[in-house]
This record gives C-alpha cells, structure tokens and sequence, in this order.
C-alpha cells in the first residue's frame, strides 16, 4: 500500500475531529475524500504529511510512519498562494529549492512541465498575470515536480468558477491517465470525485469517520464521455444518499 490509515482518531482539546478514521491508497490509485465541510478533511491531510500527529492511531506512507522528514508525500494545501513577488517559474521551482535542489537545477526540472501544464510562455509572467485555472495548475506544477509517491491535493479547484473547473477536472483527468500519480483528492463536488477518481472514501460529520467507500465503475477513459454514461449518474446518486446519510438510515431501518 502506498498508503494506510489506521484507526485515526485527532481532537484538538475538547473537540473529537477524527474518529477511528481508516483507509487506505494502492499504489497508482486515484483516491477521493468527500465530506461536510468542517468534518476534519484538512485536518487529515496534516496528518498524513506529517505535518500534525494523530491523538491515536497510524498513519504509513510505503510502509513508514508519516512524517515531514521522510519526503513521501506532495501536499498541496488548501490555500496554496503563489507569492506574489516571484515569476512563474520560480514560484514552480520554490519546492524543490525548499528541499535543497538548487535554483537552476530546480527551475530546469520545473520548465520542463510547463507545456503539459498549459504554461508554456507564462515562466516570467507575475501571478496576478495569470488566470485564476492557470494559477492552479502552476501550483499544482510545483507539487507534482517534486516526484513524491504520494500527492495530497486539498479542494485544488474550490475556488473557481463552474467552467474553468469542468475544464480542469478534464485536465487533471488526462494528466493523470498519463503520469498515473497515487493521488488523494479531497473535494466537495461529487461530480469532481466520480469523475476523476478509482475510490471514493465517504466522511460523516465531525467527528469523521469513513462512513462509505465506493469503488467507481468504468467502461472508459475518464473524460467527457464519462459524464453520460449511466453508470456515472448512478455513482453521483449512490455518494449524494451516503452522503446525506440516507444509505444509513435505510440500514437502520432494516435492522430495526
Ligand atoms: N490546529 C487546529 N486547532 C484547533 N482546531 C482546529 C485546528 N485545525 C482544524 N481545527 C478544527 O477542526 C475542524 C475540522 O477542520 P478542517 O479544516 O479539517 O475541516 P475540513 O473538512 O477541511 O473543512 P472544509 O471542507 O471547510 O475545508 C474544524 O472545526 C476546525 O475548526
Ligand atoms: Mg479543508
């Protein structure tokens, strides 16, 4: 597994966020969290990159517990803000120089992703020269570049408007169809998550647990095509009951 999440439990004082929270990511999966807002989904990706500690439980990146230090794992925040003072290019290549390439090194392996990133001609643009899906994508870049086994992408699309995020769920799509990344996804658009993802890990509100995993049906390549397919409908269908807690409650009343 690339990743394993066991049994996680995190409070932060009196507030019980995580609760006997498991999953786990094969190698090459493209995996999506979905969930109420406010139920702890950033909260576990500061977990699994180390950067926080569960209360109780464990987190394995390749076997190893999750840390800072190990270097497995890309996490692209939530709020991922390019700095306003640097290119481009150097906002791409920041990662890598943060852990020790050096800047004409960092900034070559950075360039070379500009044209599959829809970049190309941008490298000495300033941010606010960019659209708002363009500058996701280069934040996205400077993730990806960095070559972990493991990419954390926090909502990576919230912020935008409903077309340019079609477009770059379409985009991420291809992407990953060609680099085959062991991604963790987490949004709150359904859509977005049968559209892109292999498995779909449901949350229940705070405190989170995984209520349902949803494995997505295919009968092809993710992209355009896939949206009118019925089984797609189906899976939207299928994670908007479990997500609105319907799937457990008809459980309830058959056990009852
Ligand atoms: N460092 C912290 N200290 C105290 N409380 C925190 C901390 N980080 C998160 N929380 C609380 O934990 C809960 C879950 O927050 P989190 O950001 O993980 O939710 P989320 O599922 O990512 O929400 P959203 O979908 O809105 O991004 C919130 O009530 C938040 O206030
Ligand atoms: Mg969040």
């Amino acid at each position: 597994m690339s990743l394993e999440v066991r049994g996680v439990t995190k409070a932060f004082g009196s507030l019980a966020v995580l609760r006997d929270l498991n999953l786990s990511v094969e190698p090459g999966e493209f995996a999506a969290v979905i969930g109420p807002s406010g139920s702890g989904k950033s909260t576990l990706f500061n977990l699994i990159s180390g950067l926080d500690r569960p209360t109780s439980g464990e987190i394995l990146v390749q076997g190893a517990p999750a840390s800072v230090a190990s270097g497995k794992v890309a996490y692209m925040p939530q709020k991922d803000l390019l700095f306003p003072w640097r290119t481009v290019l150097d906002n791409t290549a920041l990662g890598l120089e943060a852990q020790g390439v050096r800047k004409k090194e960092a900034r070559r392996r950075a360039g070379e992703l500009f044209e599959a990133f829809g970049l190309d001609g941008f490298q000495s643009s300033y941010p606010f020269e960019l659209s708002g899906g363009m500058r996701q994508r280069a934040a996205l870049l400077r993730t990806v570049v960095l070559e972990r086994p493991v990419l954390l992408l926090d909502e990576p699309f919230g912020a935008l408007d409903s077309l340019t995020r079609t477009e770059m769920q379409l985009w991420l799509a291809d992407m990953w169809q060609r680099y085959r990344w062991t991604v963790v996804l987490v949004t709150h658009d359904i859509r977005e998550a049968v559209l892109l993802a292999d498995t779909v890990h449901v949350l229940s509100p705070r405190p989170a647990t995984v209520v349902e995993r949803i494995e997505v049906p295919r009968s092809g390549p993710r992209g355009l095509d896939a949206l009118s397919e019925p089984e797609f409908a189906a899976t939207e269908r299928r994670l908007l009951d479990s997500l609105s807690g319907r799937v457990s409650r008809v459980n309830e009343v058959t056990a009852g």
